[in-house]
């Protein structure tokens, strides 16, 4: 069973493949009319269940748009409309959904859901988030830096913000794809001392740099992220607010970076907030792209889950 769970639990190899082939795949859509399918349609009869314990707009949408140009078909399933939310569990929830669709993609508030969905599910699980990682934003992020900048190994990549779950798949990937990649954020803040653990088992231990205006020195691409995350209470807006206020990414931080620097932000941002519209809409953004590259990169995964 190929689940694809976390960039740190996923072959090095078939990272690497998963990014090669969501470029050519990217590449011979768009080089075709808007509208058309696919030229293969690797999924053809198959039924992919798309599970939401939390919003969305773009993993919602490039799931389900990447599954139909693929010949799929695909259900969105909202975890509180299941008995899933109503006291079924998990396990019995992947029994059945097994018997039922070829691929499951859940996102969802604790990893152990994740991680219980795929034990008992006998079809594969995609995680489209968790409150620990989000790895499918981080293979179109390296996908996005390359197409741009080309390979990211040895690149210096700077997060600046809330160590959240973006982070730690961002910790995960400097591993395995080999590029440095430096923390700025107030100490309350920090990442989860797991993924920093393994970044630095897989020999590129994550710098923190708590002055951003010194973190940013160098980068060849600068990133951040929502201040206050899905799962993290609203009641903690405030204070999160005053806590990284200093970490916002606006022009002058930008300008301490290289002068080719990119900029990224997983998206929804809040303007103004952790990063300036100036930034988020200036030339060195690749916000749209990196959007855009949610469909690539995942139907790649897909593919790669499903052996097709
Ligand atoms: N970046 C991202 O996962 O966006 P959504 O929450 O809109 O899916
Ligand atoms: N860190 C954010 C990412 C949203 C895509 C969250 O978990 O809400």
């Amino acid at each position: 069973m190929t689940h694809f769970l976390d960039i740190h639990t996923t072959d090095k190899a078939a990272l690497r493949s998963i990014i090669d082939t969501a470029q050519a795949m990217k590449t011979a859509r768009n080089s075709r009319p808007k509208g058309t399918p696919d030229d293969d349609q690797p999924l053809a009869g198959r039924m992919v269940a798309l599970i939401f314990e939390k919003p969305s707009t773009r993993t919602r949408v490039s799931f389900d748009v990447g599954v139909r140009q693929m010949g799929g078909q695909t259900m969105i399933l909202s975890g509180s409309e299941m008995q899933l939310g109503h006291g079924e569990t998990i396990a019995d929830t992947a029994r059945v959904l097994s018997r039922y669709v070829d691929l499951i993609m859940i996102r969802t508030f604790e990893e152990a859901t994740l991680q219980e969905m795929a034990e008992y599910a006998s079809v594969p699980v995609i995680n489209g988030l968790t409150n620990r990682t989000h790895p499918c934003q981080i293979m179109a992020d390296v996908m996005t830096f390359e197409e741009h900048r080309g390979p990211i190994a040895g690149k210096k990549v700077v997060w600046s913000g809330d160590g959240n779950n973006v982070f730690a798949s961002f910790a995960h990937a400097a591993g395995q794809f080999g590029f440095d990649l430096t923390f700025t954020g107030p100490p309350p803040l920090d990442p989860e001392p797991a993924c920093l653990d393994y970044a630095a088992k897989m020999g590129h231990p994550v710098t923190i740099e708590r002055d951003p205006a010194k973190a940013v020195i160098g980068a060849d691409l600068v990133v951040t992220d929502t201040w206050v995350s899905m799962h993290d209470p609203q009641s903690a807006k405030e204070r999160r607010h005053n806590q990284l206020r200093g970490y916002q990414i606006n022009q002058a931080l930008m300008d301490q970076a290289r002068p080719d620097a990119l900029f990224m932000h997983c998206l929804p941002a809040h303007r103004e907030d952790e990063v300036t519209s100036a930034v988020m809409d200036g030339p060195a953004s690749v916000i749209w792209d990196e959007a855009e590259n949610r469909l690539h990169a995942q139907k790649a995964i897909m593919r790669h889950c499903l052996g097709l």
